[in-house]
């Protein structure tokens, strides 16, 4: 559905987006994860055809973003990180420009604003102005503006920013009916947990390069390194200590806070563990519970984008 290939884009010297390349199926739902300034603004104007790239290619649903960016615009809906000023506009009056401006015929615009104004949970703030709307019902509204042409692929730059956890589940849900409707959705964020849960892909920008690209068990095992394993056993649990410590896979065995329980740095492959676990068992160690600590969406994030503030200073 999306494929962008070796995208980059400079401003003046400053490289932002370095020879990125991305293939999205149809259907996805595609989180963009990366610190400030990692260039996912970039790309996003990039794909919605408001900004021109120094070079690479952008082909959605078969066509080239460059060759045709009026095809692409019928296509896609795009919605920014910012909401802009509209005095004087009611709620359902801003989305009747919207819709007004890519040609949809008044009835037909009608009845589309009541659906949409409903799929955001807004109908009782059709007659309300949207400058005294809230940040996130402006955000909901913006989404609804970015879907009045029906557009296939959905581009949305930090839409869950400065929501209350309330409005971030509602915009969840919203996401959530929208991909169950066959669209292919690329979301950015800051933060890695809060897109973990609703995308299928997840790629991690940083300093303009893809850094990473796959499902988020596929990010985590990518990037979380090595493992921690935690084993609890009934009685002595020194004996325990020199089973595992033989083992070459594991490193910084400490005794927990718990009775019986132990934990140690583990590098290996899942059958390393099970031989592990196994000769432990052989040994005659009474172990009660052998498990794997998932690594920290929120660590791994930190780990791989670190460097990341250092070169944005340096940017800015
Ligand atoms: N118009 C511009 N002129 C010059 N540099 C720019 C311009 N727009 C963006 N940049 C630079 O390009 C880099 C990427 O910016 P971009 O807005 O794409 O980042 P971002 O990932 O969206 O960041 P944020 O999380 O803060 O929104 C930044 O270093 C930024 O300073
Ligand atoms: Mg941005």
């Amino acid at each position: 559905m999306i494929q962008i290939t070796d995208l980059t884009k400079k401003y003046g010297n400053f490289t932002a987006l370095d020879h990125l390349t991305l293939t999205l199926p149809e259907g996805t739902v595609f989180g963009f994860v990366g610190a400030n300034g990692a260039g996912k603004s970039t790309t996003f104007l990039i794909l919605s055809t408001l900004l021109q790239p120094t070079s690479g290619t952008v082909v959605i649903d078969g066509i080239d973003i460059t060759k045709q960016p009026e095809e692409i615009r019928r296509r896609i809906g795009y919605m920014p990180d910012f909401f802009g000023i509209y005095d004087q506009l009611k709620a359902h009056e801003y989305l009747d420009f919207y819709g007004a401006s890519y040609g949809i015929p008044p009835a037909e615009r009608e009845r589309l604003i009541t659906d949409l104004l409903e799929l955001v949970n807004l109908s009782d703030k059709r007659d309300t102005y949207v400058d005294s709307l809230s940040r996130g019902m402006k955000q909901r509204l913006c989404l609804a503006r970015s879907l009045i042409h029906d557009p296939k692929v959905l581009i949305l730059d930090e839409p869950a920013s400065g929501l209350d956890p309330r409005a971030r589940v509602e915009m969840r849900d919203i996401l959530r009916s929208l991909k169950s409707m066959g669209k292919t959705i690329l979301i950015s964020s800051h933060i890695l947990p809060e897109l973990a849960e609703m995308c299928d892909e997840i790629g991690v920008i940083d300093s303009g390069r893809l850094i990473a690209h796959g499902s988020v068990p596929e990010i985590q095992a990518q990037l979380a390194g090595d493992k921690t394993i935690t084993v609890r056993v009934a009685g002595d649990r020194s004996a325990a200590v020199p089973v595992f410590e033989e083992s070459p896979f594991v490193s910084n065995i400490s005794l927990g806070a718990e009775t019986g329980q132990l934990s140690f740095t583990f590098k290996g492959e899942d059958a390393d563990q099970f031989q592990l676990l196994r000769s432990a068992v052989l040994a005659g160690i009474r172990i009660v519970s052998f498990s794997e600590d998932s690594a920290d969406l929120e660590d791994v994030f930190m780990q791989i984008t670190k460097g990341a503030d250092h070169r944005e200073s340096q940017a800015d």
